[in-house]
Formats: C-alpha cells, structure tokens, sequence
C-alpha cells in the first residue's frame, strides 16, 4: 500500500469512555478497517480459562496463549473474534471474562504476542481504526491521529450498564468499571495523554456527536 494511502486512527482510554461504539462509527462511515485490541486480550482470557490453566501461573497462561490461534474480523458492522475455529464474539462479552482479563493483560510475554499480532493487522490492513489503551503509544504511535477518549466514572458505568441491557446488577457494574480502572493502570499509563495524542472528553457528548468529532480531526489527506 502506498504510503499516502494510509490512514491509522488510533484510540485510547478507559472502560466505558465510548471508545468501540466512536471507533466502529467512525470506521463505517469513512469506509475503513476495524481493530479492537480488548477483545484480543479477552480472546486470550477466554482461551485460558476455558481451557482449563491456572490463572496465577503465568507460565501456563503464556503457553495457552502462544498456542491459541486468534483471527480477528475487521469489518466494523460485524468484527467476529475467533480462536481455534471457534467464534467467541458473544463469549468475550461475559462479565466472568472482564473479571479475569487484567490477569492475562498484565503479563508481560503475551501482550508482546498480542502487541506483533496488532501491528501485523494494521500494517497489513493500511486503513483502519484501532482502540485499546496503548495503541497510541506502544502498538501504532505513528498513527495519523491518536486520540485518548475519555468520560467521567458516572457516565462511563451509566454507559457499560446501557450496553449490559441489565445481564449484570449496578453494584456488579460499578466494581467491574472502578476495579479494571485501576487494575489495567497497572499496566499501561492511559489517563494523561502522551505527546502528540489529543485529548476527548465524552462525557457530555453523544455518539454522533463524539464521531463527528474524530473524523474532523482527521488530517487532511494527500491523494
Ligand atoms: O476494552 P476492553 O474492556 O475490551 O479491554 C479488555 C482488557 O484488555 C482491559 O482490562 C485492558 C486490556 N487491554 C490492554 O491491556 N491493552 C489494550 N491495548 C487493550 C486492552
């Protein structure tokens, strides 16, 4: 792909912020790729607990994840994650897998293999949309836009509580959004923005509004 062709979006922030819901609208609508990189760590939380490894043994959670092949979908209508043959699209969704997936985030081999795995996605698509927490600053940090979105606690649980449709209980909620926030700032820095990355404050926004946002942020293109 030549090199004036392509166009990364990169978006960064916490639980909740609305970074898939901005990420998936504004890669519709400019016709590009979609990545979510959570997802992947929640293929891999899948993969371990499911089969059957110990989740305090990084060594076993390690090899479970070298062996798990993980395709990820990037059609942003429909991103289907499969490991194994398996579609787990749905399954990752299941509170059980939010609960556990900082054990696997946090280990430093897997996210390497997860870490060359996004890199090889988005090298390989050339124009597509990225959201997780690092992917401004470790994954793709040349990105033409690098965005780190986020939103007040109380609009990011009302949000995840939306999104659940009542599948889990307020308090269950609330814990899950307060106690990823600082489990996963154990392992990446994502509440400042780095240099070079702008910042997006959702909380008052609504999504069409936050999406019209991103793609005015865009920098113009060469043809
Ligand atoms: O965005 P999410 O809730 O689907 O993310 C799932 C987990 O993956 C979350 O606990 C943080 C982790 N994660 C990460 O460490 N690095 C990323 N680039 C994306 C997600």
């Amino acid at each position: 792909m030549a090199q004036t062709d392509e166009l990364v979006i990169a978006i960064d922030g916490p639980s909740g912020a609305g970074k898939s819901s901005t990420a998936r609208g504004v890669a519709v609508r400019l016709g590009l790729d979609y990545l979510d990189t959570g997802a992947m760590y929640r293929a891999m939380s899948w993969a371990c607990m499911t089969g059957g490894v110990d989740m305090t043994i990084e060594g076993a959670m390690i090899e479970r994840a070298r062996g798990a092949e993980l395709r990820m979908g990037l059609d942003p209508a429909d991103p289907r994650v499969v490991v194994d043959g398996r579609d787990i699209t749905a399954a990752i969704r299941e509170p059980v897998i939010a609960e556990h997936v900082s054990s696997v985030a946090r280990v430093i081999p897997i996210r390497e293999l997860l870490t060359d795995q996004m890199r090889s996605i988005i090298a390989g698509s050339g124009r597509i949309v990225a959201e997780g927490r690092d992917v401004t600053t470790v994954v793709w940090p040349q990105a033409q836009l690098r965005l780190l979105m986020v939103a007040d606690p109380a609009a990011r649980i009302a949000r995840r509580e939306a999104e659940l449709a009542g599948a889990a209980g307020h308090e269950r909620v609330v814990s899950s959004i307060v106690d990823r926030d600082r489990k996963d700032s154990a392992v990446s820095r994502f509440e400042a923005p780095a240099e070079g990355v702008r910042l997006l404050d959702t909380t008052h926004l609504g999504l069409g509004e936050v999406i019209d946002e991103v793609v005015a942020m865009i920098p113009e293109q060469r043809s």
